[in-house]
Protein backbone atom coordinates (compact mmCIF):
# COMPACT_ATOMS: atom_id res chain seq x y z
CA UNK A 1 0.00 0.00 0.00
CA UNK A 2 1.62 3.27 -1.05
CA UNK A 3 1.48 6.11 1.28
CA UNK A 4 0.90 9.85 -0.48
CA UNK A 5 1.57 13.10 1.34
CA UNK A 6 0.79 16.58 0.32
CA UNK A 7 3.07 18.07 1.74
CA UNK A 8 2.60 21.43 0.23
CA UNK A 9 -0.72 22.14 1.66
CA UNK A 10 0.81 22.24 5.26
CA UNK A 11 2.63 25.48 4.71
CA UNK A 12 -0.65 27.15 3.31
CA UNK A 13 -2.26 26.46 6.49
CA UNK A 14 0.13 27.08 8.89
CA UNK A 15 0.23 30.82 7.01
CA UNK A 16 -3.62 30.20 7.43
CA UNK A 17 -3.68 30.01 10.52
CA UNK A 18 -0.63 32.73 11.35
CA UNK A 19 1.49 30.61 13.14
CA UNK A 20 5.14 30.77 12.29
CA UNK A 21 7.40 27.87 11.86
CA UNK A 22 8.91 28.33 15.29
CA UNK A 23 5.42 27.94 17.23
CA UNK A 24 4.44 25.10 15.60
CA UNK A 25 7.95 23.39 16.29
CA UNK A 26 7.93 24.64 19.94
CA UNK A 27 4.17 23.32 20.14
CA UNK A 28 4.95 20.14 19.42
CA UNK A 29 8.15 19.83 20.70
CA UNK A 30 9.98 19.05 17.17
CA UNK A 31 12.77 20.82 15.41
CA UNK A 32 12.22 23.57 13.33
CA UNK A 33 14.19 22.20 10.70
CA UNK A 34 11.93 19.46 10.82
CA UNK A 35 9.17 21.80 10.09
CA UNK A 36 10.93 23.26 7.22
CA UNK A 37 11.58 19.55 5.43
CA UNK A 38 7.98 18.50 6.11
CA UNK A 39 6.69 21.89 4.07
CA UNK A 40 9.45 21.20 1.58
CA UNK A 41 8.84 18.00 1.15
CA UNK A 42 12.35 16.54 1.36
CA UNK A 43 11.00 13.70 3.80
CA UNK A 44 10.59 10.88 2.20
CA UNK A 45 7.65 8.48 3.60
CA UNK A 46 8.82 7.43 6.55
CA UNK A 47 6.35 5.70 9.30
CA UNK A 48 8.12 8.59 11.70
CA UNK A 49 7.23 11.60 9.02
CA UNK A 50 4.25 10.05 9.11
CA UNK A 51 3.60 10.72 12.70
CA UNK A 52 5.48 14.03 12.58
CA UNK A 53 2.83 14.89 9.45
CA UNK A 54 -0.24 13.14 11.91
CA UNK A 55 0.63 15.24 14.66
CA UNK A 56 1.16 18.66 12.56
CA UNK A 57 -2.46 17.72 11.35
CA UNK A 58 -3.63 17.71 14.89
CA UNK A 59 -2.42 20.71 15.77
CA UNK A 60 -3.71 22.49 12.63
CA UNK A 61 -7.32 20.83 13.28
CA UNK A 62 -7.79 19.51 9.57
CA UNK A 63 -8.94 15.82 8.44
CA UNK A 64 -5.22 13.70 8.45
CA UNK A 65 -7.08 12.72 5.39
CA UNK A 66 -6.53 16.07 3.53
CA UNK A 67 -2.71 15.46 3.76
CA UNK A 68 -1.93 11.79 3.67
CA UNK A 69 -3.45 9.46 1.16
CA UNK A 70 -3.14 6.22 3.14
CA UNK A 71 -3.53 4.13 -0.09
CA UNK A 72 -2.89 5.90 -2.62
CA UNK A 73 -3.35 3.48 -5.86
CA UNK A 74 -1.04 3.63 -9.10
CA UNK A 75 -4.40 4.37 -11.37
CA UNK A 76 -4.50 2.54 -14.74
CA UNK A 77 -6.74 4.15 -17.60
CA UNK A 78 -8.55 1.91 -19.58
CA UNK A 79 -9.74 2.93 -23.14
CA UNK A 80 -12.36 0.70 -25.14
CA UNK A 81 -12.98 1.85 -28.67
CA UNK A 82 -14.02 1.64 -32.17
CA UNK A 83 -15.21 3.23 -35.41
CA UNK A 84 -18.08 1.15 -35.59
CA UNK A 85 -21.27 0.98 -33.91
CA UNK A 86 -22.44 -2.78 -32.28
CA UNK A 87 -18.82 -4.07 -31.58
CA UNK A 88 -19.11 -4.26 -28.01
CA UNK A 89 -17.53 -1.68 -26.72
CA UNK A 90 -20.34 -1.33 -23.65
CA UNK A 91 -20.53 -4.75 -23.13
CA UNK A 92 -17.03 -5.27 -22.65
CA UNK A 93 -16.16 -1.94 -20.49
CA UNK A 94 -19.36 -3.12 -18.71
CA UNK A 95 -18.23 -6.75 -17.51
CA UNK A 96 -14.91 -5.73 -17.46
CA UNK A 97 -15.63 -2.98 -14.70
CA UNK A 98 -17.35 -6.11 -12.82
CA UNK A 99 -14.86 -8.55 -13.06
CA UNK A 100 -11.96 -5.87 -11.96
CA UNK A 101 -14.60 -4.48 -9.41
CA UNK A 102 -14.31 -7.79 -7.37
CA UNK A 103 -10.64 -6.96 -6.65
CA UNK A 104 -9.98 -3.20 -7.53
CA UNK A 105 -11.02 0.39 -7.08
CA UNK A 106 -13.04 1.29 -10.58
CA UNK A 107 -14.16 4.62 -11.80
CA UNK A 108 -16.47 4.17 -15.21
CA UNK A 109 -16.51 7.05 -17.40
CA UNK A 110 -19.33 6.58 -19.42
CA UNK A 111 -18.70 8.31 -22.59
CA UNK A 112 -21.60 6.77 -24.90
CA UNK A 113 -23.86 9.07 -25.52
CA UNK A 114 -27.03 5.82 -25.51
CA UNK A 115 -25.88 5.79 -21.45
CA UNK A 116 -26.00 2.22 -21.19
CA UNK A 117 -23.26 1.35 -19.02
CA UNK A 118 -24.45 4.22 -16.84
CA UNK A 119 -27.90 2.22 -16.54
CA UNK A 120 -26.36 -1.17 -15.88
CA UNK A 121 -24.18 0.83 -13.19
CA UNK A 122 -27.73 1.91 -11.83
CA UNK A 123 -27.88 5.62 -13.57
CA UNK A 124 -31.01 6.15 -15.51
CA UNK A 125 -31.30 9.87 -15.32
CA UNK A 126 -28.68 12.24 -17.08
CA UNK A 127 -27.32 14.11 -13.74
CA UNK A 128 -26.75 17.85 -13.44
CA UNK A 129 -22.18 16.96 -13.08
CA UNK A 130 -22.06 13.96 -15.96
CA UNK A 131 -19.23 13.94 -18.28
CA UNK A 132 -20.80 16.64 -21.14
CA UNK A 133 -20.84 19.19 -17.95
CA UNK A 134 -17.00 18.22 -17.23
CA UNK A 135 -15.32 18.45 -20.27
CA UNK A 136 -16.92 21.50 -20.82
CA UNK A 137 -16.49 23.56 -17.95
CA UNK A 138 -15.44 27.29 -18.58
CA UNK A 139 -11.44 27.24 -19.88
CA UNK A 140 -10.42 29.72 -17.22
CA UNK A 141 -11.86 26.86 -14.66
CA UNK A 142 -9.97 24.10 -15.64
CA UNK A 143 -7.00 24.92 -13.45
CA UNK A 144 -9.19 24.33 -10.66
CA UNK A 145 -11.26 21.60 -11.44
CA UNK A 146 -13.02 19.30 -7.96
CA UNK A 147 -13.38 16.33 -10.16
CA UNK A 148 -15.29 14.68 -7.06
CA UNK A 149 -18.45 16.58 -8.11
CA UNK A 150 -18.51 14.64 -11.27
CA UNK A 151 -18.06 11.11 -9.82
CA UNK A 152 -20.94 8.93 -8.15
CA UNK A 153 -20.81 5.67 -6.38
CA UNK A 154 -22.75 3.36 -8.41
CA UNK A 155 -24.88 0.23 -7.23
CA UNK A 156 -21.64 -2.16 -7.77
CA UNK A 157 -19.73 -2.15 -4.75
CA UNK A 158 -16.17 -0.80 -5.66
CA UNK A 159 -17.09 1.08 -8.39
CA UNK A 160 -17.86 5.07 -8.81
CA UNK A 161 -18.53 6.93 -11.82
CA UNK A 162 -19.03 9.57 -14.15
CA UNK A 163 -22.17 9.47 -16.18
CA UNK A 164 -23.39 10.00 -19.19
CA UNK A 165 -25.00 12.91 -21.46
CA UNK A 166 -27.37 11.98 -24.67
CA UNK A 167 -25.92 15.32 -26.03
CA UNK A 168 -22.26 14.72 -25.51
CA UNK A 169 -21.41 15.51 -29.32
CA UNK A 170 -22.19 19.36 -28.91
CA UNK A 171 -19.06 19.00 -26.20
CA UNK A 172 -17.13 19.35 -29.37
CA UNK A 173 -17.96 22.95 -30.56
CA UNK A 174 -16.94 23.51 -27.04
CA UNK A 175 -13.81 21.90 -26.65
CA UNK A 176 -13.16 23.10 -30.18
CA UNK A 177 -13.20 26.80 -29.87
CA UNK A 178 -10.92 26.89 -26.89
CA UNK A 179 -7.20 28.23 -26.06
CA UNK A 180 -5.92 24.80 -25.55
CA UNK A 181 -8.74 22.14 -26.97
CA UNK A 182 -7.49 18.93 -25.20
CA UNK A 183 -6.51 20.22 -21.99
CA UNK A 184 -9.61 19.51 -19.72
CA UNK A 185 -8.17 15.63 -20.80
CA UNK A 186 -5.16 16.52 -19.82
CA UNK A 187 -6.20 18.10 -16.51
CA UNK A 188 -8.47 15.02 -15.81
CA UNK A 189 -5.98 12.22 -16.33
CA UNK A 190 -3.23 13.95 -14.47
CA UNK A 191 -5.76 14.49 -11.19
CA UNK A 192 -6.74 11.02 -11.59
CA UNK A 193 -3.57 9.95 -11.05
CA UNK A 194 -2.43 12.34 -8.56
CA UNK A 195 -5.43 11.36 -6.48
CA UNK A 196 -4.64 7.53 -6.69
CA UNK A 197 -8.22 6.71 -5.61
CA UNK A 198 -8.98 4.05 -8.36
CA UNK A 199 -6.77 1.36 -9.40
CA UNK A 200 -8.54 1.42 -12.87
CA UNK A 201 -10.13 4.07 -14.76
CA UNK A 202 -12.19 2.17 -17.59
CA UNK A 203 -13.60 4.68 -20.20
CA UNK A 204 -16.95 3.39 -23.04
CA UNK A 205 -16.36 5.67 -26.12
CA UNK A 206 -18.63 6.28 -28.83
CA UNK A 207 -18.58 4.81 -32.42
CA UNK A 208 -18.46 8.32 -33.95
CA UNK A 209 -14.73 9.10 -33.42
CA UNK A 210 -15.20 12.70 -32.61
CA UNK A 211 -13.57 15.25 -31.24
CA UNK A 212 -14.13 14.53 -27.21
CA UNK A 213 -13.71 10.86 -28.14
CA UNK A 214 -10.66 11.30 -29.67
CA UNK A 215 -9.84 13.33 -26.07
CA UNK A 216 -10.72 10.39 -24.42
CA UNK A 217 -8.52 8.42 -26.28
CA UNK A 218 -5.66 10.37 -25.22
CA UNK A 219 -6.21 9.88 -21.68
CA UNK A 220 -5.77 6.16 -21.93
CA UNK A 221 -2.74 4.32 -20.81
CA UNK A 222 -4.43 0.97 -22.10
CA UNK A 223 -6.46 1.61 -25.92
CA UNK A 224 -8.58 -1.71 -26.52
CA UNK A 225 -10.41 -2.24 -30.00
CA UNK A 226 -13.75 -4.95 -29.41
CA UNK A 227 -13.99 -6.18 -33.06
CA UNK A 228 -17.47 -8.08 -33.68
CA UNK A 229 -16.36 -10.42 -36.27
CA UNK A 230 -19.00 -9.46 -38.70
CA UNK A 231 -19.45 -7.99 -41.67
CA UNK A 232 -18.69 -4.40 -42.16
CA UNK A 233 -16.17 -4.91 -39.88
CA UNK A 234 -13.23 -4.63 -41.78
CA UNK A 235 -14.84 -2.23 -44.07
CA UNK A 236 -14.54 0.29 -40.96
CA UNK A 237 -10.37 -0.20 -39.82
CA UNK A 238 -9.15 2.20 -42.67
CA UNK A 239 -11.02 5.22 -41.69
CA UNK A 240 -10.60 4.46 -37.81
CA UNK A 241 -6.92 3.66 -38.20
CA UNK A 242 -6.63 6.93 -39.68
CA UNK A 243 -8.57 8.75 -36.99
CA UNK A 244 -6.40 7.31 -34.52
CA UNK A 245 -3.53 9.05 -36.19
CA UNK A 246 -5.19 12.69 -34.98
CA UNK A 247 -5.20 10.41 -31.56
CA UNK A 248 -0.98 10.27 -31.74
CA UNK A 249 -1.11 13.07 -32.34
CA UNK A 250 -2.83 14.71 -29.64
CA UNK A 251 -1.43 12.57 -27.46
CA UNK A 252 2.55 13.52 -28.43
CA UNK A 253 1.46 17.59 -28.09
CA UNK A 254 -0.43 16.99 -24.54
CA UNK A 255 2.20 14.12 -22.92
CA UNK A 256 6.03 14.84 -24.78
CA UNK A 257 7.43 11.02 -24.61
CA UNK A 258 4.22 9.32 -24.58
CA UNK A 259 2.84 7.54 -27.48
CA UNK A 260 -0.93 6.34 -27.98
CA UNK A 261 -1.18 3.21 -29.20
CA UNK A 262 -3.70 -0.13 -29.42
CA UNK A 263 -3.01 -2.22 -26.69
CA UNK A 264 -4.69 -5.01 -28.29
CA UNK A 265 -8.05 -6.12 -30.81
CA UNK A 266 -11.06 -8.06 -28.42
CA UNK A 267 -12.64 -10.50 -31.01
CA UNK A 268 -16.26 -9.98 -30.16
CA UNK A 269 -19.85 -11.53 -30.79
CA UNK A 270 -18.43 -14.83 -32.48
CA UNK A 271 -20.26 -17.44 -33.72
CA UNK A 272 -17.14 -19.12 -35.18
CA UNK A 273 -19.78 -21.63 -36.97
CA UNK A 274 -20.33 -19.14 -39.15
CA UNK A 275 -18.01 -18.49 -42.42
CA UNK A 276 -17.90 -14.66 -42.16
CA UNK A 277 -16.89 -14.79 -38.74
CA UNK A 278 -13.98 -17.25 -39.50
CA UNK A 279 -13.03 -15.12 -42.55
CA UNK A 280 -12.98 -11.56 -39.94
CA UNK A 281 -10.76 -13.60 -37.79
CA UNK A 282 -8.02 -14.13 -39.90
CA UNK A 283 -8.12 -10.38 -41.04
CA UNK A 284 -7.79 -9.97 -37.42
CA UNK A 285 -4.66 -12.00 -37.55
CA UNK A 286 -2.88 -11.77 -40.60
CA UNK A 287 -3.41 -8.30 -41.68
CA UNK A 288 -3.15 -6.16 -38.92
CA UNK A 289 -0.08 -5.38 -37.00
CA UNK A 290 -1.68 -5.04 -33.01
CA UNK A 291 -1.81 -7.70 -30.85
CA UNK A 292 -4.74 -9.52 -30.36
CA UNK A 293 -6.41 -11.09 -27.31
CA UNK A 294 -6.62 -14.84 -26.82
CA UNK A 295 -10.15 -14.80 -25.42
CA UNK A 296 -13.06 -14.43 -28.10
CA UNK A 297 -16.20 -13.34 -26.86
CA UNK A 298 -18.96 -15.87 -28.11
CA UNK A 299 -21.92 -14.66 -29.56
CA UNK A 300 -25.12 -15.52 -27.05
CA UNK A 301 -28.51 -13.82 -26.61
CA UNK A 302 -28.17 -14.60 -22.62
CA UNK A 303 -26.21 -11.02 -22.72
CA UNK A 304 -28.83 -9.32 -24.49
CA UNK A 305 -31.05 -10.99 -22.09
CA UNK A 306 -29.19 -9.78 -19.23
CA UNK A 307 -28.70 -6.50 -20.37
CA UNK A 308 -32.38 -5.26 -21.53
CA UNK A 309 -32.86 -5.75 -17.46
CA UNK A 310 -29.36 -3.75 -16.96
CA UNK A 311 -28.25 -6.24 -15.46
CA UNK A 312 -24.09 -7.72 -15.51
CA UNK A 313 -23.61 -11.33 -17.04
CA UNK A 314 -23.00 -12.99 -13.74
CA UNK A 315 -26.11 -10.97 -12.12
CA UNK A 316 -28.24 -12.43 -14.82
CA UNK A 317 -27.35 -15.97 -15.07
CA UNK A 318 -24.40 -17.41 -14.29
CA UNK A 319 -25.22 -21.08 -14.22
CA UNK A 320 -26.15 -21.65 -18.66
CA UNK A 321 -23.78 -22.92 -20.66
CA UNK A 322 -23.84 -20.06 -23.08
CA UNK A 323 -23.56 -17.46 -20.03
CA UNK A 324 -21.17 -19.28 -18.42
CA UNK A 325 -19.01 -19.36 -21.65
CA UNK A 326 -19.43 -15.65 -21.97
CA UNK A 327 -18.30 -14.70 -18.58
CA UNK A 328 -15.08 -17.10 -18.63
CA UNK A 329 -14.33 -15.22 -21.76
CA UNK A 330 -14.79 -11.95 -19.96
CA UNK A 331 -12.76 -13.02 -17.39
CA UNK A 332 -10.01 -13.78 -19.40
CA UNK A 333 -9.98 -10.43 -20.38
CA UNK A 334 -10.31 -8.75 -17.24
CA UNK A 335 -7.03 -10.89 -16.61
CA UNK A 336 -4.97 -9.12 -19.64
CA UNK A 337 -6.00 -5.59 -18.55
CA UNK A 338 -5.36 -5.96 -15.11
CA UNK A 339 -1.80 -6.78 -16.27
N1 LIG B 1 -21.28 -11.43 -27.15
C1 LIG B 1 -22.43 -10.99 -27.59
N2 LIG B 1 -23.35 -11.80 -28.13
C2 LIG B 1 -24.53 -11.34 -28.60
N3 LIG B 1 -24.89 -10.06 -28.54
C3 LIG B 1 -24.03 -9.19 -28.03
C4 LIG B 1 -22.75 -9.59 -27.52
N4 LIG B 1 -22.11 -8.50 -27.05
C5 LIG B 1 -22.94 -7.46 -27.26
N5 LIG B 1 -24.09 -7.86 -27.82
C6 LIG B 1 -25.26 -7.05 -28.19
O1 LIG B 1 -24.90 -6.28 -29.31
C7 LIG B 1 -25.42 -4.96 -29.22
C8 LIG B 1 -24.26 -3.97 -29.27
O2 LIG B 1 -23.41 -4.20 -28.16
P1 LIG B 1 -22.75 -2.98 -27.40
O3 LIG B 1 -23.79 -1.98 -27.06
O4 LIG B 1 -21.91 -3.53 -26.35
O5 LIG B 1 -21.85 -2.42 -28.59
P2 LIG B 1 -21.21 -0.97 -28.70
O6 LIG B 1 -19.98 -1.15 -29.52
O7 LIG B 1 -21.08 -0.33 -27.41
O8 LIG B 1 -22.34 -0.22 -29.55
P3 LIG B 1 -22.38 1.38 -29.88
O9 LIG B 1 -21.38 1.57 -30.97
O10 LIG B 1 -23.79 1.60 -30.33
O11 LIG B 1 -22.01 2.11 -28.64
C9 LIG B 1 -26.18 -4.91 -27.91
O12 LIG B 1 -27.54 -5.16 -28.19
C10 LIG B 1 -25.62 -6.07 -27.11
O13 LIG B 1 -26.56 -6.63 -26.22
MG1 LIG C 1 -21.76 1.53 -26.78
Amino acid sequence: MAIRIKNEKLREIRNSKGLSRKEVATSLGMNEDRIVNIEDGRTGQTSNTVKYIEALCDLYKINKSDIINYDHKSTKVVVFGAGKGGTGKTTTAAEVVYHLSKKYKVLAIDGDPQGNLSKMLGFQEIKKYNLFSLITIPENEIESLNIGNYVFSSRLNNVDAITFHTSMYAADKIINQRYVPMGIFKKIKEILIEEGKYDFVIVDTSPQVSTYTMGLYTISDKFYVPLDLAPFTIDSLPTFLEALNGAKAIKTSLWPGEEFKITGIIKTKADMRQLIAKEVSNFIDTSLPYDVLEAIVPRTTVIEQAQYGSQFMEEYDAASQAARKLIRAYEKISKEVEK
